[in-house]
């Protein structure tokens, strides 16, 4: 079922409403624009149209210790569509976002929901892609616009919204299957594109922070980051982000 939307304030948030009401796996919800799309940490994510931007419910056959992976196999798909059909090179900075010569083109934020059932508790994810596509740099918030690109700026060509959410969830099942059967084929594709790999990086959390060198990601889905000291620390949650200086 695929519920389409021209304007709401959040895909993930209908998405949430629609598990509660006992929506079937593989429901997809879909928005032309959002006024309050959900990012990572709170932030609003800006979704003018042009963009693509929806939900995918999803009832995964994994361990709850697990569903941390379960950004990294849809990061991953993204990575492969836009390799495979638009011949781009992205890369990935863990956990969720996707760059694009060092600009961020799309977000990914995965939600939990967990219900009671009768053989125990079951676990729904709320899988959120919000990719910027046909629209401009200039229809964003100032602020953001040195930070962000868009497909149509890498390829001046205006892209069918409807074949790409149809490629873009087939490839995130696809990629949800491997997690099951292969994990550790799945993370060494990721670790192939990761943007932070041997790089200087600072990871805040709680008002805290630690500088260190990226070292990829672990088979359950953290970032592993070595200090200068050489003490090694593998985070999951908080911010991870390239270092400035
Ligand atoms: C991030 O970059 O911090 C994550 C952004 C995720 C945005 C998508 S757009 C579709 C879905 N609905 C939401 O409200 N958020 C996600």
């Amino acid at each position: 079922m695929i519920l389409h939307y021209d304007h709401i304030d959040s895909t993930n948030r209908v998405a949430k409403g629609l598990i509660a009401e006992g929506t079937p796996n593989g429901t997809i919800v879909r928005a032309a624009m959002q006024s309050a799309g959900k990012g990572q940490y709170g932030r609003v994510f800006e979704s003018p149209e042009g963009g693509l931007y929806f939900s995918l419910v999803f009832e995964p056959d994994l361990p709850l210790d697990q569903f941390p992976l379960i950004t990294l196999a849809t990061g991953l798909a993204c990575l492969r569509l836009l390799k495979q059909q638009f011949f781009l090179s992205p890369r990935i900075k863990w956990p969720n976002d996707i760059y694009l010569a060092g600009k961020k083109v799309a977000g990914i934020l995965c939600e939990n929901v967990i219900k009671p059932g009768p053989g125990g508790p079951k676990a729904t994810v709320i899988i959120g892609v919000g990719m910027n596509v046909n629209n401009q740099v200039g229809d964003f918030a100032d602020e953001i616009q040195p930070l962000i690109t868009t497909l149509f700026e890498h390829l001046h060509r205006r892209i069918d919204l409807d074949v790409l959410l149809t490629d873009l969830t087939q490839a995130i099942v696809d990629q949800m299957t491997r997690l099951k059967r292969e994990r550790a084929a799945v993370l060494a594709e990721w670790q192939r594109d990761d943007l932070l790999k041997d790089r200087t990086v600072v990871y805040l959390r709680d008002s805290q922070s630690m500088t260190g060198i990226g070292l990829g990601v672990t088979d359950q889905g953290a970032y592993r980051i070595r200090e200068d000291n050489g003490r090694e620390h593998q985070v999951i949650g908080g911010q991870l982000r390239l270092s400035s200086g």
